[in-house]
């Protein structure tokens, strides 16, 4: 790289528009949003799409409700007019969606555009000629005169052409190409000049469109070009303004965007942004940001997954994971502390309510997503993501504690194992950590018994990889008779409790904390059975295990009141 790029490269100059309007504007309704899949997007390809893949595609953009639909460039590709032919004489095209074909603005090539769309109901014949000073001198060596002679001259001749064709609705739409790199006076006259050719005004309407063919400046620069041109131009009543944004410094939607704000009432592109170079607008994020401000997009992306797989399938080209809105990882929270947020706000989140999850900017399930992908586990998540994942796949809600105690568990287990951790294997992991701790200690069985007044009895029996144990203590509740039978010094913290499932397969969670005398800190015990009672029992043995307890404590310290069975 240039030590000084400003010898190479020059600052786009600013657009002389003190007054702008456009920052002050909100936008509150959709665009007409043309697809250029067909047509701009398809020449961007590796592999242009064939007949069937071209087809399918748009049979996708009907279905997702764009009503312009430019669906190629017929003159140039014999397979282009041969598509065109075949939706005009299939009947493929809803009576409310207008097809568009792309033309050079040269006779020839005017011709044979207007006999591919002999035979339709409705259509958009869509010229255009390139304008900038750079084209003007370098590729056609053409003075600004000349380029307005050649609109003039091309227009009118498609206005002779069509009007042989009255069983059709013709619509003009005008491209001066390069818009975005040239003079803006230069623009203004091109777009007046085919407006006067195409006989413009009351009654006979007209696309004027204005590409960012190559995105050269930054979308607030865009925005005072489009601005200037819906201010100046002559009989703006009879106009649709449409832009068209490439991508090329990355900011094609937020050109759009600003460019609605200053007047734009149209906007070209392609899902998912492809397109030449580094592609057209994305319309599926443009939609999709008006939708989140509470907009109806009148696009429907509610199964956005299979549109996309379509459009990779179609184009060949992959969508990357963290595609706005449809990429696979867009919808998925790896941090810790974002899926602890992400868990919260979806508890609290009240269904016929306003969105407010944090860091969702909307509900994926509006997309047809769902949430399994919301939250995975990997070595940076945190407690909120693994209590989501058990307490939605297995019903199992863990206190705040041992969020914190199982996540290092976790965390420790996807730090080794370097990957992501599954919901299938978190469950094994909770099973190994809490569950079969208690069947460490060997749980066979336990009677209780009435001992008087508020005091309850037990007689437990465990058999550890030895003889058969049994065990008697008593307390004020099972728990403490537990704790009393196994004749150690533990202390329960906490106790809970809760049903999993439903009806005959219901089963019982009971959860405690624990502490014992001469181990650091506490430690969570879990027992599930279809038994309250046995499930604490087992939750205290799970936490008698996890505190350091083994068979070998329990027959040395229960020595004399222990018998073989
Ligand atoms: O990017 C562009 O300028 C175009 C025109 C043909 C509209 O695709
Ligand atoms: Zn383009």
């Amino acid at each position: 790289m240039l030590i000084d790029p400003a010898a190479k490269y020059r600052a786009f100059p600013p657009v002389a528009l003190p007054d702008r309007q456009w920052p002050s504007r909100r936008t509150d309704q959709a665009p007409i949003w043309c697809s250029t899949d067909l047509r701009d997007g398809n020449q961007a390809l590796f592999e242009p799409m064939g007949k069937g893949r071209k087809l399918r595609l748009f049979e996708v953009l009907l279905a997702i409700g764009f009503k312009h639909i430019e669906v190629g460039f017929p003159s140039a590709s014999q397979l282009d007019f041969e598509v065109t032919r075949a939706l005009i004489e299939e009947d493929r095209i809803p009576a409310d969606v207008i097809p568009m074909v792309l033309t050079q603005a040269r006779e020839d090539l005017i011709e044979r555009t207007v006999a591919s769309l002999r035979g339709a109901r409705r259509a958009i014949v869509h010229v255009y000629n390139a304008t900038a000073p750079a084209w003007r001198r370098l590729v056609f060596g053409m003075s600004v005169r000349e380029v307005m002679q050649l609109i003039d001259r091309q227009v009118r001749f498609l206005r002779e052409l069509t009007a042989r064709e009255p069983g059709t609705e013709w619509l003009l739409e005008y491209s001066p190409e390069t818009f975005s790199a040239t003079e803006l006076e230069v623009s203004l006259e091109a777009c007046h000049t085919a407006m006067r050719a195409w006989g413009a005004g009351p009654g006979r309407p007209v696309i004027l469109n204005l590409p960012n063919t190559v995105e050269c400046a930054t979308p607030n620069v865009f925005a005072d070009q489009i601005e200037w041109m819906h201010r100046n131009l002559e009989g703006r009543e009879h106009v649709t303004l449409s832009v068209h944004p490439h991508n090329d410094r990355g900011t094609g939607v937020a050109a759009a965007e600003l460019a609605l704000m200053a007047g734009a009432q149209r906007i070209e592109g392609c899902l998912f942004g492809n397109g030449e170079r580094c592609g057209n607008v994305d319309l599926v994020t443009l939609a999709l940001n008006l939708y989140s401000q509470g907009i109806d997009p009148r696009l429907d992306f509610s199964d956005i997954n299979s549109i996309a797989r379509v459009a990779e399938e179609c184009t060949g080209l992959a969508l990357h994971p963290r595609h706005p809105y449809a990429g696979d990882l867009v919808f998925t929270a790896f941090s810790g502390s974002h899926q602890d947020a992400i868990k919260k706000g979806l508890a609290a989140q009240d269904p016929a309510g306003r969105w407010e999850v944090p860091y969702l900017p909307i509900d994926p399930a509006d997309l047809g997503r769902s949430y399994d992908s919301v939250i995975r586990v990997n070595s940076q998540s945190g407690k909120g993501g693994i209590a989501y994942l058990l307490e939605r796949d297995h019903g199992v809600v863990m206190p705040r504690r041992m969020q914190v105690e199982f996540g290092t568990v976790v965390q420790a287990r996807a730090d080794a194992a370097e990957k992501e951790i599954a919901s299938a294997e978190l469950w094994s992991l909770f099973q190994a950590t809490y569950l079969r701790a208690a069947t460490g200690l060997g749980y066979v069985d336990h009677h209780l018994f009435e001992i008087g007044g508020a005091v309850q009895g037990i007689e437990l029996e465990l058999q550890a990889g030895g003889p058969w144990i049994r065990l008697r203590g008593k307390g004020n509740g099972p728990i403490a008779a537990t704790v009393d039978a196994l004749g150690l010094a533990l202390r329960i913290d906490s106790y809970e409790e809760r049903s999993l499932g439903r009806g005959a397969d219901a089963s019982a969670l009971a959860i405690v904390e624990a502490a014992r005398a001469g181990t650091a800190g506490t430690r969570f015990g879990v027992g599930i059975h279809s038994n309250i009672i046995t499930a604490s029992v087992l939750a205290v043995l799970s936490a008698a295990a996890r505190l350091g307890v083994g068979a070998a404590d329990l027959v040395g310290e229960l020595s004399g009141r222990a018998e073989s069975a």
